[in-house]
């Protein structure tokens, strides 16, 4: 059995977190590292131009999110590590699915439609102000960004499991049109990884201005902690660990031992200041070697570039080739497209010698069920010799009376019927 290929990506409009961290990266390199699958992992800068026209911040984002994931260990070895803007299918796949989608399909989105009812909330008289096809049609990039690579599972949260179902749709509306290339996809939604609490309590995301940057300096990285919530128990009071954004942090990066340690000194009341302070050791000690790994390769982006330039050649090798089949199929063609078709066929057949005899014995049959009548005719009679001579005649007589194609048909007949009736003759 083939691998399955495991494909995700992350749009390039912030510095990562360890929300990012915790709920993308981490378990996407896991996976990476069990061999069991073929991995996919890509900077989505396409993605970035839907909500932020800001061209540095989505160039530094793009710097920060592919040194995060090298310096988190990503072996691109083992993975296949990549720029979607590095690969030109990928926008080319777009057009033809845009082809394939119905318009009420992407009314339905939630992104869109989130757009749509929060203009309605403000009174807007246009409801779609503000919003642009980029937005409108956006799950369609995705689903190219998924299909291009016939990729069968796609780990990604909750708010994208509509997008993955659409990429579905959209491949089984290609491949019932045209041909069958495209494996439907499916989301994988790791519940566990979705609960990662920001400074606030809810869950970590740039769009609550609650994150933890993964790499924030040593200073911030205290600064942000001690700017948590938690409530007014005193130092010395029992406090509720499950509750507690400080716990639950200090839960994501522990082991069983180290994580039952920090509820038990819960329990026994540590005061928050020394709570926040114990959070911050443990992370700093966890983060600190890839942060001065990520600094290193921040100072050294021509290092990265060349790793995401490698990868853009391995995914090509995927996307090319398929890319050129989906255009085929869809009659995207060179001029010669058909008269190549018909060699490349031709010599497919005559490789195998075995599909031509069994395909000549099918044409055999088939005439010698046309035939039935008067080889049964032969059998029948008593002077076989005599029937058989008077059917022949009556056969060649027929050949010559017909016009080309039908006469080469009737030819065909007849030479099988000399042969089954050689016997008498
Ligand atoms: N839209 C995704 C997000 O906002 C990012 C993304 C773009 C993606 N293309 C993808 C995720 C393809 C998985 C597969 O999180």
């Amino acid at each position: 059995m083939d691998k399955k290929t495991v494909l995700t990506g992350i749009t390039t409009t912030g510095t990562p977190h360890i929300g990012n961290y915790l709920g993308a990266i981490k378990p996407a390199i896991e996976m990476s590292q069990t061999g069991e699958y073929n991995n996919c992992y890509f900077l989505a800068d396409f993605h970035a131009l839907i909500k932020c026209h800001d061209p540095e911040r989505v160039a530094q984002s793009t710097r920060e999110i592919a040194a995060t994931w090298l310096a988190l260990g990503l072996d691109t070895d083992k993975a296949t590590f990549y720029r979607q803007t590095d690969i030109p299918e990928i926008t080319e796949l777009t057009w033809i699915l845009t082809c394939m989608c119905s318009k009420g399909l992407m009314n339905r989105a939630h992104a869109y439609k989130a757009s749509v009812d929060a203009n309605r909330d403000a009174g807007s008289s246009d409801l779609d102000d503000g919003i642009t096809m980029g937005l409108f049609s956006y799950p369609i990039l995705m689903a190219a960004d998924i299909l291009m690579f016939n990729a069968d599972l796609i780990p990604v949260g909750k708010d994208q499991i509509q997008h993955i179902e659409m990429a579905r749709d959209m491949a089984g509306r290609f491949n019932h049109t045209y041909e069958n290339l495209f494996t439907l996809p499916e989301a994988v939604v790791d519940e566990q990884t979705q609960l990662i609490p920001g400074l606030d309590g809810r869950k970590m995301s740039k769009s609550y201005d609650n994150t933890i940057p993964l790499f924030a300096s040593a200073d911030e990285l205290y600064k942000l902690i001690k700017q948590i919530k938690t409530d007014t128990r005193e130092p010395g009071e029992p406090k509720d660990a499950d509750n507690s954004t400080i716990f639950q942090l200090y839960n994501c990066f522990a082991n069983e031992n180290e994580a039952a340690a920090m509820r038990q000194q819960f329990e026994n009341g540590i005061g928050w200041g020394d709570a926040k302070k114990e959070l911050f050791e443990f992370l700093d000690a966890k983060l600190s070697a890839p942060r001065a790994r990520y600094n290193e390769l921040m100072n050294d982006l021509g290092e990265v570039e060349e790793v995401l330039q490698k990868g853009a050649e391995k995914a090509r090798e995927i996307t090319v080739p398929l890319m050129d089949k989906a255009r085929i199929a869809a009659g995207i063609r060179p001029l010669t497209y058909v008269a190549e078709a018909k060699t490349e066929v031709k010599k497919k057949k005559e490789k195998s010698a075995e599909e031509i005899a069994r395909a000549e014995e099918g044409r055999r049959r088939g005439i010698l069920m046309q035939l039935k009548p008067m080889l049964e005719q032969v059998e029948q009679a008593d002077d076989k010799a005599a029937a058989a001579q008077s059917v022949i005649a009556e056969k060649t007589a027929q050949v010559e009376g017909l016009k080309k194609k039908q006469k080469q048909k009737a030819q065909n007949e007849l030479d099988l019927l000399k042969e089954e009736l050689a016997a008498y003759l």
